[in-house]
């Protein structure tokens, strides 16, 4: 069975070979993009190149470059603990910087190219090097102002490519991330019903009223989801199964329990290994808020699967072991545990304490504000986050609605004037 490290070997010679300059992952903490608080995607390192305020030719000798990013996001966190979302990933992508000097698939040149050889790579990637087979492709239907991508199309069937879905907004076309950027129409590709690789044609440049400009010179932008693909190549059940998640399940599968609370543990805990690897602390702030979270849901099921924290140190290792030669950062096992033991240790009382008043006050039979104002209290008194609780009442399939979580937002709002208040005496 081929292995994930020979994927990231076979990828980045692939786009090495065709001029392509490999450039390593940048921080999952953005360095110089205010506009968001994670990296979610490979282009964003690469974002003043799209719009020339700097120039690749003189940072990487070429108009290509290629990348596995490590990826974060959040949109899908309450999904995680289901087949197939993650906040953690990987991203394997090629890049392409404007102006366009030959869009030949056979030009292995370092000049920047656009639909025709991105396309015909993807698919020469996949099809030849992998020996896979495309499913299906999507393709931007045109929607407002953004016409039908008909060269995307034309590119498709002269492949030979049979299967080719028109789709609108919402689904092909992407970007900005955060609130202004490049962004543009995409085509997507289907590998077994899954979506594994979306190329992007960076054409446009969306402002922060939402208007979209044609940047000067069109780029290429695309990521393919690596455990995605992984999963198509080791041909597992779910993402899960692969060996990127091999070293954690060995381990896991030790302890008996709901799948679900496995892949929380197995996401969250890998996510949290490579944003303190990468600078992050947990704290009540943005970012750090974004850990502190994970760290703590991560507790509440190792607890319900009574993993101690021998286990959970043995299931660090595991991650760096796996990881740190492609990502060397990682390997700084005592900083890494010490950030999650001492976040964990400080939580764990806490969530001693208000598991237990949870258990002898929830009933299930409440009215929506009784909930509100008990999920309040929870976290008043006992310091309990909402997202705990939230993840404890949809445990127990007991709905937190939006009339309880209004209850729950006036009174912590109240809470939070009083206390202020107070503070400034
Ligand atoms: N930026 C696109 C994405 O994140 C392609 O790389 O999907």
């Amino acid at each position: 069975m081929i292995k994930s490290e020979e994927i990231r070997e076979l990828f980045l010679n692939f786009f090495k070979k065709r001029g392509h300059t490999i450039v390593n992952s940048s921080s999952l903490i953005p360095v110089d993009d205010p506009s968001v608080l994670l990296t979610t995607a490979g282009m964003q390192q690469f974002k003043k190149y799209y719009t020339r305020e700097k120039d690749p030719l003189k940072d990487f000798g070429s108009q290509r470059t290629a990348s596995i990013q490590k990826c974060f996001r959040t949109t899908d966190i309450d999904e995680v603990g289901d087949e197939r979302h993650l906040t953690f990933f990987e991203m394997l992508g090629n890049f392409s910087f404007g102006p366009v000097i030959n869009d030949d698939p056979l030009d292995f040149g370092n000049g920047g190219y656009f639909k025709k050889a991105a396309i015909y790579w993807a698919h020469e990637f996949l099809t030849k090097e992998l020996g896979l087979k495309i499913d299906y492709t999507t393709i931007f239907g045109g929607e407002k102002n953004v016409p039908l991508d008909e060269d995307s199309l034309k590119i498709w069937q002269e492949i030979g490519i049979n299967k080719i879905e028109k789709r609108g907004r919402e689904d092909n076309f992407w970007g900005p991330t955060g609130d202004e950027g490049p962004c543009g129409p995409t085509t997507e590709i289907y590998l077994e019903g899954i979506e594994v690789w979306n190329l992007v044609f960076n054409e446009y440049y969306q402002d922060k009223n939402g208007n979209l400009k044609k940047l000067e010179f069109p780029g290429v932008d695309t990521g393919m989801g690596f455990e995605r693909l992984m999963k198509v190549l080791q041909k597992t059940e779910t993402i899960f199964e692969t060996d990127l998640f091999e070293p954690l399940r060995e381990i896991l599968d030790n302890f008996s329990g709901e799948i679900r609370r496995k892949r929380i543990i197995m996401d969250h805990l890998r996510g949290s290994v490579f944003l303190i690897a990468d600078g992050l602390f947990p704290s009540n702030l943005e970012r750090g808020y974004i850990l502190r979270r994970i760290l703590r849901r991560l507790l509440l099921h190792l607890r319900f699967l009574e993993i101690n924290f021998d286990v959970l140190e043995k299931m660090i290792k595991a991650i760096i072991e796996k990881y740190k030669a492609f990502y060397p950062e990682l390997d700084n096992f005592d900083k890494i545990k010490k950030v999650i033991f001492d976040e964990l240790q400080v939580f764990n009382e806490t969530l001693n304490k208000g598991l237990r008043e949870f258990n002898k006050i929830i009933k299930g039979n409440e009215s929506e504000e009784a909930l509100g104002e008990k999920v309040f209290y929870l976290y008043t008194s006992y310091g309990l986050p909402v997202e705990i609780s939230k993840e404890l009442l949809r445990e127990q399939e007991i709905n937190f609605s939006q009339k309880a979580e209004e209850v729950f937002k006036q009174l912590f709002e109240k809470h939070r004037l009083i206390s202020k208040k107070e503070e400034n005496g």
